[in-house]
């Protein structure tokens, strides 16, 4: 019975590690459609391609520009849950401040 138990729980444990994606830490996407979808859709916010913030060969390496798109991510997941939590409240996305661009412009600019 014990060892039993012990094989449910490796096995468990198998399953969940088994997960299509490496690195993800604030992400809850859990299969190749929805992740392809998403990062096209932030990409088009941002105005580039996948290479500018992966290495194509591994795209759970992290790089310098994965880890401030990261930062940002779990930034607006804290303001969509904190202050536009409710019930059918708009949601900020990458273009709320990108607007397809990888600059921002924090200063309105002179006329
Ligand atoms: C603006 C930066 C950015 C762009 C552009 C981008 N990604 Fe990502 N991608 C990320 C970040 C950040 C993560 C990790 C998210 C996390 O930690 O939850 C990620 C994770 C992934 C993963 C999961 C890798 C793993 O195993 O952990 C895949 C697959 C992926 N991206 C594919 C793509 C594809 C395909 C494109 C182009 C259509 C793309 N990404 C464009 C930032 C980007
Ligand atoms: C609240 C506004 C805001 C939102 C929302 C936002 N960003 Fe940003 N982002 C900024 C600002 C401000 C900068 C700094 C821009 C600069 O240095 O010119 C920046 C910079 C970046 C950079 C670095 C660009 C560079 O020049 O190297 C990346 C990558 C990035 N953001 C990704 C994202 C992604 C991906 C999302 C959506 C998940 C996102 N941002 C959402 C405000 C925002």
């Amino acid at each position: 019975m014990k060892s039993l138990l012990i094989t449910f729980f490796v096995l468990t444990l198998f399953t969940f590690a088994d997960g299509p994606f490496k690195n993800l830490h604030v992400l809850e996407i859990d299969n190749k459609d929805d992740m392809k979808s998403f990062m096209k859709s932030i990409s088009r916010d941002l105005g580039v391609k996948c290479i500018y913030c992966h290495d194509i060969d591994d795209k759970s390496i992290d790089t310098k520009k994965k880890k401030i798109a990261r930062h940002m991510m779990k930034m607006i997941k804290e303001q969509n849950e904190t202050y536009f939590s409710w019930k059918n409240a708009p949601q900020i996305t990458c273009w709320t401040c990108h607007r397809g661009a990888t600059e921002v412009e924090t200063i309105r600019p002179k006329k």
